[in-house]
C-alpha cells in the first residue's frame, strides 16, 4: 500500500468512529431525556395545582364520587358536625372555609385522606373515614385537595397551616 492511501484509509476510519461516537451520544441523550421525563411525570403527579383547571375538575370527579356523601356536595359537612353521634363517633367536617381543614398543611391532608379514621388516637375519637390509601392515586389524592382548595378565600389560602 503507498503512504498516501494509507493515510487516506487511516483518515476513512477516524471518521467512523467519530460518527459512530456522535450516533451513542444521541442515543444516550434520547435515553437521558426520555428518563426524566418520565420521572417528572411521575415526580409532578402529586403537585396540588390550583391554577391547573383540568386537575381541579379531576377532583370535582373525585370528591362526588367518594367523598361527598359524608362531606357534602356543597363541601358543607354533616349536620351538626361539631356534636359527635350519640355512639360518640365523629361526623365529617366541612371541607369550606367553615371547617378545619385549612388548620393542616397539604401533607397532613394528604395523609388525613390515605389512612382515614385509623390515624386518629383512640382519645380523640372514632371516625368512619376511609383510607384512600391504594384506593385513589396520588394525583386523585391531590386533585381532589386542589378542588376542595379552590372553594377557599384568599385570606383562608393564606392562612392554612403549615403542619
Ligand atoms: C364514610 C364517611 C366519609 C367519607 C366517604 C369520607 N370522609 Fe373524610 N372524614 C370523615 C369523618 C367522620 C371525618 C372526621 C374524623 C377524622 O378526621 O377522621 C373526616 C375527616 C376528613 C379529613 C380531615 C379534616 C380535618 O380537618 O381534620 C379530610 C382531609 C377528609 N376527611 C377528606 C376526605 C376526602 C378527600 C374524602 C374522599 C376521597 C373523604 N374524606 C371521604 C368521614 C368521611
Amino acid at each position: 500500500m503507498k503512504r498516501g492511501q494509507k493515510q487516506k484509509q487511516l483518515e476513512r476510519q477516524k471518521k467512523q468512529r467519530q460518527q459512530w461516537m456522535m450516533i451513542g451520544l444521541v442515543v444516550v441523550g434520547g435515553v437521558l431525556i426520555l428518563i426524566g421525563v418520565l420521572w417528572r411525570q411521575s415526580g409532578s403527579a402529586a403537585e396540588i395545582d390550583l391554577s391547573d383547571p383540568q386537575l381541579v375538575a379531576m377532583g370535582e370527579e373525585v370528591y362526588n364520587t367518594y367523598c361527598a356523601a359524608c362531606h357534602g356536595f356543597e363541601l358543607e359537612g354533616q349536620p351538626n358536625w361539631q356534636e359527635p353521634y350519640a355512639d360518640g363517633s365523629l361526623k365529617a367536617p366541612p371541607h369550606d372555609e367553615t371547617g378545619h381543614t385549612w388548620h393542616h398543611s397539604d401533607a397532613s391532608l394528604v395523609e388525613s385522606i390515605k389512612l382515614g379514621g385509623a390515624r386518629l388516637e383512640p382519645n380523640i375519637g372514632v371516625s368512619a373515614m376511609p383510607a384512600y390509601d391504594g384506593v385513589l392515586t396520588d394525583q386523585q389524592i391531590a386533585a381532589v385537595l386542589a378542588y376542595i382548595k379552590s372553594s377557599w378565600p384568599a385570606e383562608i389560602l393564606e392562612a392554612q397551616s403549615v403542619r
